[in-house]
């Protein structure tokens, strides 16, 4: 649930009747959030899809929450002010929370720029939560740009662009660090899988 106070006042949480462990029995696995973070252009949403696949042919009930996507819909109201950006990822952390909650594997791709945001997203899942940070630098993402994005940003067609005039911290703890501007997609994807292979298992 969210550590934020409740806007009413006359409301009562309510206790599922189904365990956590009847839940893992049906999947097979634990439910978990594993959260991309990192600059445009990072590899964000091409490693999330590329692990999407890999873990649902290994039997896996696993499913991305993608930035621009969900931006497309739960959050359309959203723009890039660090207001809206600590918006999206609340949101975002929730929802994420409950479907790890239901037991499913659920991959985040969103720049999620400030530390404290991605705080906020690790408290809401109550321990499911693991921080993965695509560690590619600025230069290496400006030259790949594939959706001309930095070419606009750096032209002043886009305003608070991450990396240009917005900020990425970057995570001082991730569970998970990859070096997606040297290593090639599939050495990033088998880190990964790996890894929640061995913090899914039933035995973990
Ligand atoms: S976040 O900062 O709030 O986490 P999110 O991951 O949802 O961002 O969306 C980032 C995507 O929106 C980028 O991959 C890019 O395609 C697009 N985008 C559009 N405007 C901006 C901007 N000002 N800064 C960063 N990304 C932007």
């Amino acid at each position: 649930m969210s550590q934020k106070t409740p806007k009413s006042e006359n409301i009562t949480e309510v206790e599922h009747l189904v365990s956590h462990e009847q839940r893992f029995r049906i999947k097979g696995h634990k439910g978990g959030v594993f959260w991309l973070t990192g600059l445009s252009a990072s590899g964000k949403s091409t490693l999330a899809m590329a692990i999407e696949k890999d873990l649902t042919r290994l039997g896996f009930h696993v499913y991305v929450l993608d930035g621009d996507n969900v931006r497309h819909g739960l959050n359309v109201d959203l723009g890039f002010s660090p207001e809206d950006r600590a918006e999206n990822i609340r949101r975002v952390g929730e929802v994420a929370a409950l479907m790890a909650d239901a037991g499913l594997i659920v991959i985040t791709a969103f720049i999620s720029p400030y530390r404290q945001d991605r705080d906020t997203a690790r408290k809401a899942s109550h321990g499911k939560f693991h921080e993965i940070y695509l560690a590619a630098d600025i230069e290496t993402c400006k030259a790949r740009d594939p959706k001309g994005l930095y070419k606009k940003a750096c032209a002043g067609e886009i305003k608070d662009f991450t990396g240009i005039d917005a900020p990425y911290e970057a995570p001082d703890n991730p569970e998970v660090t990859l070096d997606t501007a040297k290593d090639n997609i599939e050495i990033c994807v088998k880190q990964v899988v790996e890894y929640i292979q061995n913090v899914s298992g039933l035995n973990k």
